[in-house]
């Protein structure tokens, strides 16, 4: 049973609150835990998936004290880029409510969300290097995805811890406000969560598929991905709805 994470859903949103002590850090346990949480979501997927950690530490990184030589290493990284794959592979939109520091893992988990909302407090970072490592979550290629390579080869060579304002600059955050995120993330994901969710799944797909693909391939994939959501209950639903009452009306099953 799940122990250094909590999984509470209410009003079709799943949250997800990582709880392994002071620092929460990503442990072989809590990644073993995130990774279960993560196939337990796309199995049964609610509306929306919110991941917090504490106030003041979002997540330290992967567990310092359980490193050692190149073997260790290997099962680090494979074992969190499994874990951190499936979170990305939730079929709903999922959204990173960071408080304070998501720093190495921490990072990576917010970046393999789809959505990262900080609070005033939050800071970013990749410090792998100033342990004379590189980062193995995830973190030199997703974060590349988001604010380009030059900015991440800043950010992962250098080590430098980016605050809330100066996220939101980048674009490896996305929202910024003045309170508690957690409360903005649960509100923007009621909003999704009563919308149209396998269309929804489908167009993250269609996004994040397309981003390993030629733009020719990415095309052909859409176009797949289009046909196939005419064939959900939604699709008819909002289609309907759209002709008899007009654009926003629709009450969507998630069939
Ligand atoms: N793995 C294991 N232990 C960690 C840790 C991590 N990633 N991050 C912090 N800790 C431990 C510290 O060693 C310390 O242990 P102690 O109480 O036994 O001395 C405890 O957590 C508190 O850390 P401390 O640095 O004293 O707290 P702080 O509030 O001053 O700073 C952080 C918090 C998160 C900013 C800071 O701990 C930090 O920078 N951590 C490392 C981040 C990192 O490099 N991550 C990448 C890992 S590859």
């Amino acid at each position: 049973m799940a122990e250094l994470l909590d999984v509470q859903t209410r009003d079709g949103v799943a949250v997800v609150t990582l709880r392994n002590g002071k620092v929460n850090a990503l442990s072989t346990a809590l990644v073993a835990e995130i990774h279960g949480a993560a196939d337990a979501l796309t199995a049964d997927p609610p509306g929306a998936v919110v991941v917090t950690g504490g106030e003041r530490i979002f997540a330290a990184g992967a567990d310092i004290s359980e490193f050692g030589g190149p073997d260790e290493a290997a099962t680090i990284t494979a074992t969190i880029h499994r874990a951190l794959d499936a979170v990305a592979a939730i079929p709903r939109f999922t959204i990173a409510a960071v408080s304070g520091y998501a720093l190495g893992g921490g990072c990576e988990l917010a970046l393999a969300c789809d959505y990262r909302i900080a609070g005033p407090r939050a800071v970013f970072g990749q410090p792998e290097i100033l342990l004379g490592i590189i980062p193995g979550g995830g973190g030199t290629q997703r974060l590349a995805r988001l604010v380009g390579p030059s900015r991440a080869k800043e950010l992962c060579l250098g080590g430098r811890q980016v605050p809330a304002d100066e996220a939101l600059t980048i674009g490896l955050a996305d929202e910024v406000v003045d309170g508690d995120p957690l409360e903005r993330a649960l509100e923007l994901a009621r909003s999704l969560a009563a919308g149209a969710v396998l269309a929804q799944a489908a167009a993250k797909r269609a996004i994040d598929d397309g981003l390993s693909m030629d733009l020719a391939a990415g095309l052909a994939h859409e176009r797949e991905l289009f046909v196939e959501v005419f064939g959900t209950e939604d699709s008819q639903v909002g289609i309907r709805s759209f002709l008899e009452h007009g654009p926003g009306k629709a009450e969507f099953t998630g069939r």
